[in-house]
């Protein structure tokens, strides 16, 4: 049966420093599973509340013992002596017992902390990997990665309206091929950064933030590296930006350009540039825009509702009546619960929607999200850059899953 015997939190530190949990769940018959909890910087305005303690005299307010003290208290209570089987059950009553529609009362964190502390302890009863016990034995597909190698906005101070540049090693094989291909960009774009005396300390996400001039400069690094490191652009690896464009609009503008404008930049830079997905292009709340460079780039590219849509059904179910976007950003710190991550998976797929499920700039050695990519067959991840062990640890879980399936793995 295995009965949830207890479940326990920990304040950790994430990657950049600031305190998250650490959730154990333990089962009567010796199972245990953990799993930590990440931490979003440019965080959409509809996600999941993050519960932080606003403490000055602790990690200057960022503490997270008010979210510790709800799982080793109410939570531990509510889940004691239920099946550890019993996800979508136990899912359900944490919401429930959170009674609010953004988990503001309990914490979108300590309840997360605790479902996929759950899913981990169920595995390991099962005595399955993460990937196989959720996904059963058709989650043979690898997801192919995007990966942040030139960080921008929030993530870094180097002046760049976009937050992210990632390559897509979309010609590649197999998993470890992509991951080869991107680390070899990766150094080769260290090197032609130190020729050029720009610096090559990295961001929270472990990309290089230089101080060029503009995207188009940081653009066309990006295609050098792809080039020298032996790949061609367009056909072996493409370009994927996240402006992260709800973090620089104000009184209706884009920096200075206007939505009509910003959706004509978007438009000049696919010409330009072999880029082939753009996430969060437009602002959260700009759904009429959001509308519009649907219905002139949805056809070409993959857009991306990261901020827009949160992991959350009901934003997403606005999506698709609207015609907006056709991929979604998967993060499940922004909905709370691996239920309700499934399910808003499952309706993305449903309409043909892409799935990307994604890390966030804060956070830790936990590698659940690799397993999840599996399980769930998302088909796409974005993880970070090449180095920085939180980044790392997605890839090299997922590279031990991909030898683990043998001949029956399949990449993207
Ligand atoms: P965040 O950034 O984790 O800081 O929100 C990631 C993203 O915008 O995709
Ligand atoms: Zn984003």
């Amino acid at each position: 049966m295995s009965l949830i015997q207890s479940c326990h939190a920990l304040e950790i530190l994430d990657s950049r420093g600031n305190p998250t949990l650490k959730v154990t769940v333990r089962t009567a018959d010796g199972a245990v599973g953990s799993a930590a909890v990440p931490s979003g910087a440019s965080t959409g305005e509809h996600e999941a509340v993050e519960l932080r303690d606003g403490d000055p005299k602790r990690y200057g307010g960022k503490g997270v013992l008010k979210a510790i003290a709800h799982v080793n208290g109410p939570l531990n209570k509510l889940v004691q002596g239920q099946s550890v089987f019993e996800q979508k059950a136990i899912d359900c009553a944490m919401i429930e017992l959170d009674g609010t529609p953004n988990k503001s009362h309990l914490g979108a964190n300590a309840i997360l902390g605790v479902s996929l502390a759950v899913a981990h302890a169920a595995a390991h009863a099962r005595k399955e990997p993460l990937y196989r016990y959720l996904g059963g034995s058709e989650a043979t597909s690898l997801p192919c990665p995007m990966m942040n190698i030139l960080n921008g906005g929030v993530h870094a101070d180097n002046g760049l309206d976009f937050q992210e540049f990632l390559i897509r090693p979309i010609g590649a094989s197999s998993l470890k091929e992509a991951i080869r291909w991107g680390a070899e960009i990766f150094h080769v774009l260290k090197t032609i950064l130190k020729q050029k005396g720009l610096s090559t300390t990295v961001g929270d996400e472990g990309g290089f933030a230089p101080h060029v001039g503009s995207h188009e400069e940081a653009l066309d690094l990006i295609c050098q590296a792809i080039q020298a490191a032996g790949f061609r652009p367009k056909t072996d690896v493409t370009i994927a930006l996240d402006p992260a464009a709800s973090e620089f609009y104000a009184h209706g503008l884009y920096g200075k350009r206007t939505t009509e404008q910003q959706i004509a930049y978007l438009a000049e830079l696919v010409r330009n540039y072999p880029i082939d997905s753009i996430e969060d292009g437009l602002a959260q709340n700009d759904w009429k825009g959001w509308a519009e460079l649907t219905r002139k780039m949805g056809k070409e590219i993959q857009l991306i509702g990261d901020d827009l849509f949160v992991t959350n059904v009901q934003f997403l179910q606005k999506g698709i009546e609207q015609h907006v976007a056709n991929a979604i950003l998967i993060k499940v710190n922004q909905i709370g619960t691996l239920t309700e991550t499934v399910e808003t998976i499952a309706l993305a797929k449903k309409h043909h929607y892409k799935t990307i499920i994604s890390h966030r700039s804060g956070e830790t050695e936990d590698t659940t999200i690799a397993d999840l990519a599996v399980a769930y067959q998302t088909g796409q991840i974005k993880t970070g850059s090449l180095c920085r062990s939180e980044r790392t640890a997605k890839y090299n879980r997922l590279l031990e899953i991909e030898r683990e399936l043998g001949n029956r793995a399949t990449f993207m």
